[in-house]
């Protein structure tokens, strides 16, 4: 394990390194992305950051869930040759003052609504991180979709040398897709929180039927309603690369859903439309 730049810096092969980044508290969706990033790569990197600057005031840095210990243990089962863990310190020595931001919808609409500076906060820490890394190739769940097509952008647009794969969410048995926040959820939450699933189903089902886009969007509200203690941040059909609205379905059109349970928010996205 890599704390510091330093010793990062030190650990590093020349080539041939694949990059997870994450915020900890692994589940088997990061597992997933590990997974990928081993078959593609001879040296895998995780890094392990609770990012201060992604969170908002009143959002939940200093509660979100952590235990370095026990995803050491699951990295080193998986594989991993590195695992990069540094301290807030040294990620933002005193003084530090640079952000990246990426303009335009992509980042304004939705998750950038709801949570304004997030995108700049996940942007600058990936940045940095790709920058002290220095991966062939990073992996990003499908789960944080908008946060992937945010990544992608960023990528292109400053040339960064490197390949961002994307990876399919996964679920627990019954479509709640995977998330550390989940620690959350009591048990009959944990029951009302697949209603995200099942809204983003509803449409996809009135897609494949041939339905409209707002006759698919009327199928998914009627399903949030059936929870009246998910508050819905936002229920869309959108353009898979843009996320701007579909007045039609396109091939990969993408549900997207966000919302608050009183003791957590969470997201979620499909594919719609084939
Ligand atoms: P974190 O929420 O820890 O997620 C790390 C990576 O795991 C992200 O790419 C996320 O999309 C992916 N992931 C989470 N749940 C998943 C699931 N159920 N299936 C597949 N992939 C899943 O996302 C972040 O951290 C941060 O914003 C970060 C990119 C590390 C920057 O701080």
């Amino acid at each position: 394990m890599a704390h510091t730049v330093a010793e990062l810096r030190q650990a590093l092969p020349r080539e041939g390194v694949g990059f997870v980044p994450t915020m900890g508290y692994l589940h088997r969706g990061h597992l997933a992305l590990v997974e990928r990033a081993r078959k593609e790569n001879p040296f895998v990197v995780v890094s392990i950051f609770v990012n201060p600057l992604q969170f908002g005031p009143g959002e939940d840095y200093h509660r979100y869930p952590r235990d370095l210990e026990r995803d050491q243990a699951l990295l080193e089962e998986a594989g991993v040759d590195l695992l990069f863990a540094p301290s807030v310190e040294e990620m933002y020595p005193a003084g530090y003052s640079t952000r990246v931001s990426v303009e335009g919808p992509l980042t304004a609409l939705w998750e950038g609504a709801v949570r304004p500076g997030h995108f700049q906060g996940v942007a600058t820490v990936v940045a940095r991180l790709f920058l002290l890394v220095r991966p062939d190739r990073a992996y990003f769940g499908e789960k944080d979709y908008q946060q992937l097509l945010v990544i992608r952008k960023m990528v292109r647009d400053m040339g960064f040398p490197l390949e961002v794969v994307g990876v399919p969410t996964v679920r627990e048995e019954d479509g709640l897709a995977l998330s550390s926040r989940n620690v959350y959820l009591s048990p009959e939450r944990r029951k009302e929180a697949t209603v995200l699933y099942r809204a983003l189903q509803a449409m996809r089902e009135a897609a494949l039927k041939g339905e409209g886009v707002a006759e698919a969007l009327r199928r998914g509200e009627e399903v949030l309603k059936e929870v009246p203690q998910f508050q819905p941040d936002y229920l869309a059909i959108v353009h898979p690369e843009t996320l701007l609205p579909l007045s039609r379905f396109v091939p990969g059109a993408r549900g997207i859903v966000a919302g608050r349970f009183p003791e957590v928010r969470l997201i979620d996205n499909l594919e719609v439309y084939p």
